[in-house]
């Protein structure tokens, strides 16, 4: 990367904090060099007394073209263990930590590539600001790079994953697996634990919240 490359979003941040004001400040980030091949920014979305917000990495292919979060096959992923927990997603908060799709272009396809150190520092003052706006009971830490993001990065997501934090971000915080590690498992069976996993891990965090989760 270009060691001009500007990186921190904190000037593009607005002086009135809302979340409808930080949605359409992020629209004209410019904080790191994502915004350039991708299609737009992707914000979190979600109700501001959210009591759970969830947090995955960083927005996908299908996400850059919609502009929402989870929207694509993790997020199918996602929206299936929220159902079997009995969360609806409607009422919690759904965002990433890094806001524009990183990708490699592999003839018509647009390959994911994990956003590094640098650009989740830049980054990272949006979802500082929705977090702190938001004040969640429970936060659902989804995968290595959330996780390290926001709790540290000698976090190890094997080591820890499914047990509440210690943290200052919210009275309830809980790490797991990214949905998309579920997708990545080559055979049925090893998918359907993964996929248990997940949804226990998110029913743990649910189940800690004041009145049992709702
Ligand atoms: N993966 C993520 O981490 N976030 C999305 O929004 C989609 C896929
Ligand atoms: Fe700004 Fe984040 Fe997009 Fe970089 S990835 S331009 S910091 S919104």
């Amino acid at each position: 990367m270009d060691a001009a490359e500007p990186n921190d979003a904190t000037p593009f941040l607005p002086e009135r904090r809302s979340l409808k004001a930080l949605r359409e400040a992020a629209r004209g980030c410019r904080g790191c060099h994502l915004w350039r091949p991708a299609t737009q920014t992707v914000f979190g979305e979600g109700l501001r007394r959210a009591r759970l917000v969830l947090v995955g990495e960083m927005a996908g292919d299908r996400e850059d073209r919609a502009g929402a979060p989870f929207v694509g096959p993790a997020g199918r992923e996602l929206d299936r263990a929220l159902a079997e927990v009995g969360i609806d997603r409607r009422e919690a908060y759904v965002t990433n930590v890094v806001k524009h799709f990183k990708f490699e272009e592999r003839g018509k396809r647009r390959i994911h590539k994990k956003p590094g150190r640098l650009e989740v520092a830049a980054c990272k003052p949006w979802l500082d600001e929705e977090l702190d706006l938001i004040r969640p009971e429970g936060i659902a830490l989804l995968g290595a790079t959330a996780a390290q993001a926001l709790v540290g990065p000698a976090f190890r997501l094997r080591a820890d994953r499914g047990r509440l934090l210690d943290s200052d971000l919210a009275p309830f915080v809980l790490a797991t697996i990214h949905p998309s590690a579920i997708l990545r498992e080559r055979d049925d069976r090893a998918r359907h634990e993964e996929r248990r996993a997940f949804t226990t891990d998110l029913a743990a965090l649910w189940k800690a919240l004041p009145q049992g989760g709702g």
